[in-house]
């Protein structure tokens, strides 16, 4: 069996998803965070890589959509498996290609309700509260060429009350997710492993 199962975060954001996702596999001898990539030189996701130790490479549009340079960055380290933490770009093809079945994606909603291009992060949350829905909750996917499609791994839920605004709203999800994708990453990697 093979030693150490890499993973590479990509985020767009605030990162405190990817930090949650390193503490939790911050002792384990098989799974390991080797780095964050991030499409925005500001995000504060930068900023947290920094106080955990860990590597942050900044891609331009140029670098992901008309060059290799991710994919040998990723090829460099011995990344075995990539998670997307508020990453807000499409993956490109020279990634799905040489990762088949080892990108993973996190949604704030009960996909496929309030998916797609545009659907992100409080936007999603605004549209569900504006919707009166009485539950909204995560999923978890595989991801594949477009936004919010890839197969469903898995979905929690959680109830809306009328006093619910996106920011309250916000941190219900944030809750889920920080308690089961962690969790929901280590289960895909060992059922991959076991294969
Ligand atoms: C998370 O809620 C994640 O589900 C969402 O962005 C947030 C990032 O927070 N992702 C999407 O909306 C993707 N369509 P974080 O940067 O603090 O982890």
């Amino acid at each position: 069996m093979k030693k150490e199962t890499r993973i590479a975060i990509l985020g767009s954001g605030n990162g405190s998803n990817a930090q949650r996702i390193t503490e939790y596999f911050a002792n384990n001898s098989t799974i390991k965070i080797s780095t964050f990539i991030t499409n925005k030189k500001d995000a504060y996701i930068v900023e947290r890589a920094k106080n955990l130790n860990i590597p942050c490479q900044y891609f331009s549009k140029t670098d992901f959509y008309s060059t290799d340079n991710v994919l040998s960055y990723l090829k460099d380290l011995e990344i075995d498996f990539v998670v997307l933490a508020g990453f807000l770009w499409l993956v490109p093809q020279n990634l799905l290609e040489h990762f088949p079945n080892k990108i993973v994606n996190i949604h704030p909603a009960l996909l496929p309700n309030y998916g797609g291009k545009g659907m992100y992060g409080m936007h999603v949350h605004e549209s569900v509260i504006a919707n009166k829905e009485k539950e909204s909750g995560i999923t978890i996917h595989l991801v594949d060429q477009n936004y919010d499609e890839g197969k469903t791994v898995f979905q929690a839920k959680c109830q809306i009350d009328e006093t619910d605004t996106p920011e309250t709203l916000a941190n219900k999800i944030h809750s889920l997710e920080y308690e089961y994708f962690p969790k929901v990453i280590e289960q895909i990697i060992m059922d991959s492993n076991n294969k």
